[in-house]
């Protein structure tokens, strides 16, 4: 398969990467830094002797996104979209140009490149797409509303797609993590039993595209867990501290 993963130089890129490596499928590694997708292309080849090849991507120069599909000049199977920026909240309530960032990235960014391959996959009626969203666009929350309002518009986005899509025999993934322990979260406090590894998580990414599921919640506590916070009557909500 050919397989197309946006932010690959995200720790859960990473681990998605050296699954499908080591099943010697070809990946197209996408990304900003270039200098960290050559090492990861060359770490993924040595290890596996499979083919890599990489791509500059920026989530935000949604002018070029069509173009850099192009330039890939190969048919995708698969495409990951991973990418993603989290911020300080505090520093985002302060400076709009980081909140924008964070909305930009997250969510124009995110549907741009995925509306470009909806189209492709929607015309030659095949393909799978998955999105990687969050638990934190479930409920607005105090700690992380900008990061969590996008990626609640970046999960109906992809539950529009799948509806849109299903007919023409395309699936789409909604994947929802809790916690993951990656560069996006260090120095946070999290709670040990609650944070899953990016292996872990990868495998059951997997699974979920194996069995065509919609949606995968991981940890799959985190289903519970929201269906809870959701429930909350707003009056109580808006005190607590989460
Ligand atoms: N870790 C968690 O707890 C957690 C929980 C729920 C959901 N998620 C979601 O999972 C996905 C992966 O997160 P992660 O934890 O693996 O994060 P990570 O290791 O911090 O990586 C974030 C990635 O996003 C890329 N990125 C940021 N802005 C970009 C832009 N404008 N264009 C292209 N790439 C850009 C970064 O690339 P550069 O190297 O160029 O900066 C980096 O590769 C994200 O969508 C995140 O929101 C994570």
């Amino acid at each position: 398969m050919n397989i197309l993963i946006l932010g690959a130089t995200s720790g859960i890129a990473r681990a998605i990467s050296h699954r499908y490596a080591s099943q010697k499928h070809r990946l197209f590694l996408a990304g900003r830094n270039t200098d960290e997708l050559k090492k990861e292309a060359s770490d993924l080849s040595i290890r596996y002797e499979n083919e890599n090849s990489i791509h500059y991507f920026d989530a935000l120069k949604t002018l070029d996104h069509q173009q850099f599909l192009q330039g890939l000049n190969s048919e995708i199977d698969l495409v990951f979209c991973v990418f993603g920026y989290l911020g300080d909240q505090a520093e985002l309530e302060q400076n709009w140009d980081m909140a924008e960032n964070s909305l930009m990235v997250n969510f124009v960014g995110a549907c741009s490149i995925l509306h470009h391959i909806a189209n492709d996959f929607e015309k030659r009626k095949s393909g799978t797409i998955v999105g990687i969203s969050s638990v934190a666009g479930e409920r607005g929350r105090a700690s992380n509303y900008y990061y969590g309002s996008a990626k609640a518009g970046f999960s109906a986005f992809l539950s529009g797609l799948r509806n849109r899509l299903a007919k023409s025999n395309v699936h789409v993934l909604t994947v929802k993590p809790g916690f993951v322990d990656t560069p996006m979260i260090e120095g946070m406090e999290t709670p040990g039993i609650l944070t899953a590894q990016p292996q872990k998580l990868a495998m059951a990414i997997e699974n979920a595209v194996n069995k065509k599921s919609h949606t995968l919640y991981y940890k799959k506590v985190w289903k519970w867990i929201m269906l809870l916070i959701k429930n909350i009557p707003e009056g109580i909500f808006k005190r607590l501290s989460l």
